[in-house]
């Protein structure tokens, strides 16, 4: 591994110092690359406990047959209503509560179905429509629903369990698999696979424009994007095009109010640069250290740039070479998890997301939420992962400022105890946008994120961009602050973290 890092690190100064060269570097570290990172995607899916039977839900020979079991409509829609146990108080005030489970077959693809649930909201069906995007690249949505903001959590016995605070109190929530081939997302050619934010966001609008056709009641509630992670790519992308489709009258109009970013990855090259800032600040290294490693960072922000500049051929190595930044720090660390530093991982497991597999893989479950028999669940897709690796280094933040200008809302938060996604970076990102109130926002003041009386989080906002520092939460903000963000999305979604004239609100308390 050391190796191919020193390898790659060679092969980047070669290529960079010399555009001219006769050898062509990006063919020559491309084998390299991707060992490397095999082993990353597969090493990250392994952490959580999750052992995925297939590396992506592609299946070439029996696509027809699933259909025959799907009875996909002319649509293309194939959705059934569930009926799952459910253990405790939904505490629905819904008299006719609904929870949906199906496929949409993708347009524009050759045979892509994307597979997602709709969980109408507990309190009311004019509660704004959500749909939650969970990362990796290539870790299924299911993931956040049965451990973060879903309706309802996993028992250790596999049963299931009402969650006081899943979004679907405030909102109607939809949870998708995608890119195709994550979760029990498939299709039956490996073309549909995605590797950046156009196929991805691609898909998803298509998704979207379908799902309102099939549910025309919610086409005028109005519509928030939310996700984590590696979704703070997905997230933007997705706003654009959807605000793109509005504006060229491209099928329904969506009315998309809002996007959320939870502890995600939107712009690498300030990102990237935070780590050690963030490392030396919660001494997880030492000031030695950190002069040590930050001497990778002249390359990294150079690698990044050339990816940004001349498209695919350096985001791989960009990726690698940066990567190497936060392997470092993990190895001056006592094995800590970098999804919460306050955690550690028991030898390699930081987290135990195992009982999500288990249960997704019972054929009754699967027969419950209509998955054909022959799928398997791919929590995390490596290949997925892999295919997405041109795509990671690349800047989306450039794809929020129209965005804004457009009076569409902005929340970026993160929890105060992540590494991997840190809320340094992301503070960073969203203070150097550059947008016609940008100057208002950094002078804005601090405010108290205040939920049951308690101080939740650090809270600044101007107009229609918002940031919060989460208190006591690491990667996954919803898990392990579900009250502040079931609150939090409430507040937002109804315009009221801030009251504008005094800017202090219901939500937030005094300056700090
Ligand atoms: C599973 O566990 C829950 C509590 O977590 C309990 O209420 C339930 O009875 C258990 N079910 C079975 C079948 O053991
Ligand atoms: C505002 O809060 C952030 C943390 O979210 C902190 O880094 C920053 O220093 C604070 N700014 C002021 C002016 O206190």
């Amino acid at each position: 591994m050391a190796s191919n890092l020193l390898i790659l690190t060679l092969i980047f100064f070669i290529s960079s110092l010399s555009s001219t060269a006769t050898t062509n570097p990006s063919s020559l570290s491309s084998s390299h690359v991707s060992h490397a990172l095999k082993k990353t995607g597969h090493k990250m899916i392994n952490e959580l406990n999750l052992h995925p039977n297939r590396e992506v839900n592609i299946l070439k020979s029996n696509a027809d047959s699933l259909d025959d079991e799907l009875k996909v409509s002319e649509s293309g829609l194939a959705e059934k209503r569930l009926s799952l146990s459910v253990l405790g108080d939904s505490g629905a005030t819904v008299a006719d509560l609904a929870q949906h489970a199906g496929y949409f077959r993708l347009q524009h693809t050759i045979d892509a179905r994307m597979f997602y649930f709709f969980f109408e909201s507990r309190k009311a069906k004019a509660d704004p429509v959500v749909i939650w995007l969970t990362g990796g690249p290539g870790c299924g949505s299911e993931l956040a629903l049965f451990y973060e903001n879903g309706p309802f959590k996993l028992t250790n016995n596999l049963s299931l369990i009402w969650n006081d605070y899943g979004w679907d109190k405030v909102s109607n929530i939809i949870f998708v698999d995608q890119p195709t081939g994550t979760g029990f997302s498939y299709s039956s050619s490996d073309q549909d696979i995605r590797h950046d934010e156009h196929g991805v966001s691609n898909d998803l609008y298509n998704f979207l424009q379908a799902f309102f056709k099939a549910h025309p009641d919610y086409i005028d509630n109005d519509f928030y994007i939310t996700g984590e992670s590696y979704a703070g790519h997905y997230i933007p992308a997705f706003a654009a095009r959807v605000n793109r489709g509005n504006k060229n009258k491209e099928g329904i109009h969506i009315n998309l109010k809002g996007f959320g970013i939870g502890n995600g990855l939107t712009h690498p090259g300030i990102q990237y640069q935070a780590y050690t800032d963030y490392a030396l600040a919660n001494n997880l290294i030492s000031k030695s250290d950190y002069n040590q490693i930050n001497q990778r960072l002249p390359a990294c922000e150079q690698a990044i740039e050339q990816c940004g500049a001349t498209g695919s051929d350096m985001c791989q190595p960009a990726y690698s070479f940066c990567q190497q930044i936060f392997e470092d720090i993990l190895s001056l660390t006592d094995n800590v998890n970098y999804y919460d530093i306050r955690k550690k991982c028991d030898g390699s497991l930081c987290y135990d997301f195992s009982n999500l597999e288990n249960f997704l893989s019972k054929s009754s479950v699967k027969k419950a939420l209509g998955v054909p028999s022959s799928l398997d669940y791919v929590s995390c897709s490596d290949l997925v992962f892999r295919s997405m690796l041109n795509d990671w280094m690349r800047n989306l933040e450039v794809e929020i400022p129209a965005l804004l200008e457009d009076k569409i809302q902005l929340l970026v938060y993160a929890g105060e105890y992540d590494l991997i996604c840190n809320w340094l970076g992301n503070s960073r990102w969203v203070h150097a946008m550059s947008w016609s109130d940008q100057k208002d926002f950094i002078s804005a003041l601090n405010v108290s994120f205040i939920v049951d009386g308690k101080e939740a989080g650090i809270l600044k906002n101007h107009g229609p961009l918002t940031f919060i520092k989460v208190h006591n939460a690491g990667h996954m903000v919803p898990m392990d602050q579900p009250r502040a963000a079931l609150k939090m999305l409430e507040l937002w979604t109804t315009g009221k973290l801030l009251q504008p004239n005094k800017g202090v609100g219901a939500g937030a308390g005094a300056p700090v």
